[in-house]
């Protein structure tokens, strides 16, 4: 009964709801994303952590650059906890992909992989294991450089760390309330085939199958 009235909503227009469950790609739920969510144009668009850029395959969104890495050669080489020379009030919508795990291994292979995902940066116990220290700075920044009612589109994924679960989305979402954004949704997106590594012998926590795209908005309230 539910479902035929949500069908019948949707066939005349009135009622148009996003999954909270997404199986696509980054790309296209973004492309969603931006227009279900955007009460203001979003464009232009920083992209804070933007490494080769995989969000924007076959998209004409006006996106700009930026990562820490001049390997991939942003638009602005920067850190996003600084976002020297960005000016306030300059974009509809930021979008942030932070590394979701840290340094893995010492070998050249894992060097690779460490680059290409963005995982080069310290997680160790100076930072209690985890990489949300890495949150407060950017949250606080992506508000400066937001025009009001501005979208923050965060993908973040919880990890395990020296043998403890690290609730990284629980953190952002604190985080982003914190810096004085209002987040609006949490939408789980599914992936196939996760990493495992001929190392690990004993199954500790569930293998993760998901990450979450956090929907923030720079304003006191969600609704458009
Ligand atoms: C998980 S990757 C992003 C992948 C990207 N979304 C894509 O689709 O290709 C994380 C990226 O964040 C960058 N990064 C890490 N810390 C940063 C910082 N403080 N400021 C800017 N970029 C940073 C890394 O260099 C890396 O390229």
């Amino acid at each position: 009964m539910t479902v035929l009235v949500q069908k019948e909503l949707i066939a005349v227009g009135e009622y148009r709801p996003i999954s909270s469950v997404w199986e696509g790609n980054d790309g296209e739920l973004i492309e969603n994303l931006l227009q279900f969510y955007a009460s203001i144009p979003p464009e232009p668009i920083l992209d804070a952590t933007y490494n080769r850029g995989r969000f924007w395959k076959g998209s004409s969104r006006n996106v700009v650059s930026m990562d820490i890495n001049p390997k991939f050669e942003p638009m602005i080489v920067g850190d996003n906890r600084v976002m020297e020379g960005v000016p306030d009030a300059a974009f509809g919508a930021v979008v942030y992909d932070p590394p979701h795990v840290g340094p893995q291994g010492r070998d050249k292979s894992s060097k690779k992989f460490d680059e290409d995902f963005g995982a080069t940066v310290a997680c160790g116990k100076e930072h209690d294991w985890s990489l949300s220290y890495l949150y407060p700075p950017f949250l606080a920044q992506a508000k400066r450089v937001l025009k009001p009612e501005g979208l923050l589109l965060a993908k973040i994924t919880d990890m395990v760390n020296s043998h403890r679960a690290k609730w990284s989305h629980c953190d952002f979402m604190r985080m982003a309330d914190d810096a004085g954004f209002t987040v609006c949704d949490l939408i789980v997106k599914i992936r196939t085939g996760p990493m495992v590594s001929t190392k690990w012998s004993t199954a500790h926590h569930a293998r993760k199958r998901h990450c979450f795209w956090i929907i923030c908005r720079n304003s006191s309230r969600c609704e458009r």
